[in-house]
């Protein structure tokens, strides 16, 4: 771990107090308490976590500080309810306790750099529905598994359908999310038992044509799948639903990039700014989805989301074709989408050791 790794914790909850010191000290992570919310003010931007106890929550809130990955807001599992509530004024993950002991040192361990391998995280997430977030994100595996990379696409929307379909691999057999429901913690590789399509192991949600499958997509289960797949592949490409949910905001604060898939006009952009505030502004970049002669342009986008635009992606006859047929996106090497992906694949910084 990471010397100068400490999480700065603000609670006047005693018991509180003395559980997180424990957690924190089994994790061999340093604590820096924090009197009050302004003391926090100070070391927020730098702290490696933020643990707030529920009973400063508001507080935190009304300081009104600009996001920031790894704000964990803690109570009792009594007040679990309590603690939902300021999850996503503080773009914050919930951990009631003790029954998200494990869960919580994990995330510590994880935000100190303990987490995981050496593999790539990209997220894919659409600022409108149908905007081809989904598309982008099969092709890109795909991409990346046509130029040698151990690759894992991994489906963050429980509602979509399944990803399987969009690559035409619903016949193929192998683990699906439910497989998965209870995972926590640590789990083995995975690879081997996924459905394998055009060189990408694939994790999909199950259609189970009734209520049930949002559950088996939890933070916890991402978590522990992303620790998994990031240790066992050079790339794990995950699609994330737009109403970013906790699952979504458990990826997007892990991952190395994500792209935002804009659509090319006013309603597009509109709906990308509401998006753009709950994504790590460091590690956020556009596809934009529409014509190069759109009203609404690369630099018109770049102003306005303060995010990069990586490439412009037009409609294009052979992705929906290809989809008509269930044909995974990404196999033409003349398409302006799989030539996306590889500028979406050069974005990815280069880990250490790696070529
Ligand atoms: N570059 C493209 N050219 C033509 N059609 C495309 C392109 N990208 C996606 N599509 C088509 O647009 C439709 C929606 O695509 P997709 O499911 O990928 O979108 P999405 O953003 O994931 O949607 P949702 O909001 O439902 O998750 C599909 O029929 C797909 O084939
Ligand atoms: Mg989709």
């Amino acid at each position: 771990m990471d010397a100068s790794a400490y999480a700065a914790v603000l609670t006047a909850d005693e018991e509180l107090l003395d559980r997180l010191l424990a957690t924190l000290a089994a994790v061999g992570m340093e604590p820096r308490v924090v009197s009050d919310p302004g003391a926090l003010r100070a070391v927020w931007r730098e702290a490696t976590a933020v643990a707030v106890g529920g009973d400063r929550a508001e507080q935190l809130v009304a300081l009104g500080l600009p996001r920031r990955s790894d704000v964990f807001v803690v109570g009792d599992d009594h007040d679990s309810d309590d603690l939902c509530r300021w999850s996503v004024p503080l773009g914050a993950a919930v951990a009631p306790l003790p029954s998200a002991d494990t869960w919580f040192a994990t995330a510590l361990a994880d935000a100190a750099g303990l987490r995981t391998g050496a593999g790539r995280l990209l997220a894919v997430v659409g600022s409108t529905g149908g905007v081809g977030s989904s598309t982008c994100a099969a092709a890109v595996a795909v991409t990346a598994a046509t130029e040698g990379q151990r690759t894992v696409l991994v489906d963050g929307d429980a509602l979509g359908g399944g990803l399987d379909l969009l690559v035409g691999a619903e016949h193929v057999d192998g683990w699906r999310w439910p497989h998965l429901a209870g995972a926590r913690g640590h789990l083995g590789d995975l690879s081997g038992q996924l459905p394998f399509v055009d060189g990408v192991d694939l994790l999909a949600a199950a259609r189970r044509g009734g209520r049930g499958g949002a559950e088996e997509i939890g933070p916890e289960q991402m978590a522990a799948v992303l620790r998994s797949t990031t240790r066992s592949h050079d790339l794990t490409v995950v699609d994330v639903p737009r109403w970013l949910s906790a699952v979504g905001l458990e990826t997007t604060r892990r991952a190395d990039l994500t792209v935002l898939v804009v659509r090319a006009d006013l309603r597009g952009l509109a709906a990308a700014r509401e998006l753009a505030a709950w994504l790590p502004e460091s590690s956020a970049q556009v596809l934009l989805r529409g014509r190069r002669s759109a009203a609404v342009g690369p630099e018109l986008v770049e102003e306005s989301l303060g995010l990069p635009v990586l490439a412009t992606v037009s409609d294009e006859k052979t992705v929906r074709l290809g989809a008509e047929r269930g044909e995974p996106p990404g196999r033409s090497a003349r398409s302006s989408l799989t030539r996306a992906c590889r500028q979406i694949l050069e974005q990815l910084p280069r880990r250490v050791g790696t070529p």
